[in-house]
Formats: structure tokens, sequence, C-alpha cells
């Protein structure tokens, strides 16, 4: 008998998401290269030294493009709502299973709203500094103690939006059946039910 299935993302959606996180993890692997000798052996990814040097701030641009259309497509999904509060406020009793009564949830937890909004942020931030350090075009425009502003931001959004990065594959990873969501677009209906009950009542509804 074949298993009951649901769609979670759209072709769009998933496109949007792997160009986003291809381009993430040449862009983290470049940059932690220019940051840091210990980090020099990554470059061999785009070609060496100069090539990465070169590609990263096209790349971003890339990433950036695809990021902020993604989120787009997602933006009112993640607002964070009383219900989410709520489960806030129980994550004690949650982790020791003593939890009851708590509000359905929907398409999205809080921990996985919380790091797109982590996300939003740290890309918006990682554009801005990173058209202020991007020699030769548009550096010579600005101050150069806005240049060295703007080499401290990017260092500081790119550390958090990597460790960002490395709990969202771990939990993805953690919680089966969520990744062919985002390769095949669909999850199982017991996934669903599962996992976000709230969100497969108002697709059992008919509302996405
Ligand atoms: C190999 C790397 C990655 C894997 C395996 C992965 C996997 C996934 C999976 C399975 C989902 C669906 C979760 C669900 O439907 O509940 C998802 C959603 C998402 N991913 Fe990734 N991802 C990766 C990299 C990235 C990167 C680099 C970014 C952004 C820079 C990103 C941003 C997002 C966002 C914003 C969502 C939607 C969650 C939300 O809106 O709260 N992912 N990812």
């Amino acid at each position: 008998m074949s298993e009951q299935v649901v769609t979670r993302y759209k072709v769009s959606e998933r496109a949007n998401h792997w160009v986003t996180a291809i381009s993430f993890i040449l862009l983290a692997a470049s940059g932690l290269a220019l940051f840091h000798p210990a980090f020099f052996f990554m470059n061999n990814l785009l070609g060496g030294g100069t090539w990465s040097r070169i590609l990263h701030p096209f790349i971003g641009v890339v990433m950036v493009v695809s990021f902020f259309i993604f989120a787009t497509q997602l933006w009112s999904q993640n607002k964070i709502t009383a219900a989410d509060r709520e489960w806030q406020k129980h994550l004690g009793d949650i982790l020791c299973n003593k939890a009851t009564q708590l509000p359905e949830i929907g398409k999205y937890n809080i921990g996985q709203k919380y790091l797109f909004w982590i996300l939003v942020i740290t890309i918006a931030l990682l554009l801005v500094s990173g058209v202020v350090m991007w020699q030769p075009w548009f550096t010579p425009i600005f101050p150069i103690v806005l240049v060295r502003l703007a080499s401290l931001v990017h260092a500081i959004a790119g550390f958090i939006a990597i460790l960002a990065i490395i709990v969202h594959i771990y939990s993805a990873y953690w919680v089966k059946g969520s990744v062919r969501g985002m390769t095949r677009g669909t999850v199982t209906a017991a996934w669903a039910k599962h996992h976000h009950p709230g969100w497969y009542k108002d697709i059992s509804k008919g509302n996405r």
C-alpha cells in the first residue's frame, strides 16, 4: 500500500532553497579561507586564493537574491504568534516531557522561526557590510572607518550565520523525514500530523 503524502514545498521554493544552500557553503568555505590562514586550504574549493577573492562577492550576490526570494515566499508563515510565545514559556516542561495542553504547532515551530529571522538579519548585514568592503568597486566611495567597521560586522554576522546553519543542518537530519520535504517536495501525512499538527489541519481544510 502506498504511503499518504502531502506537499510541503513547491518547486520554486525548493530551487531557491538549494541555490541558497550551495552558495552558502561556497561562501562559508571561501570566507573562512579569507579570514584566517588556518582555513586557507578551503580556497581550493573555488580554484585557489585569487579565484576565491574574485568569486566570493559574486557568489554572495547570488545567495542574497535567492535567499530573499525564498524568505519572501515563507515570510508570513514565520511570523511569531501568541501560540509560539506559549510554547516558549513551557520549553523546560517540554524538554522534561511534562507539558500538556500546548497549542498545536503550525507549519514551523518556534526554533525554526528563530532560525529564519536570524538568517534574515545576518544575511542583510552580510550584504550591506560586503558591499562596503567590495574592492575595487565600492570601497573607495566610503570613509576608511566605515570600511573597518564593515569588516567587523561581516565577520560577526558570518560567524553567527555559519553557527545557525550548522544547527539547521543537524536538525534537518535529526527530524527524520524532513529532508524529503526539501528534495521531493512532499512529506508523509504521519510526519505532518506528528511534527506540525496545526499545519496538517490547515492543509486538510484546503489552506496552505
Ligand atoms: C546542506 C544544507 C542544508 C540542508 C540539508 C537543509 C535542509 C532543510 C530542510 C529539510 C528544510 C525543511 C524543514 C521543514 O520543512 O520543516 C529546510 C528549510 C529551510 N532552510 Fe535549509 N538546509 C540546508 C541549508 C540551508 C541554508 C544554507 C539556508 C540559508 C542560508 C537554509 C535556509 C532554510 C530556511 C529559511 C528554511 C525554512 C525554515 C523556516 O522558514 O523556518 N537552509 N532546510
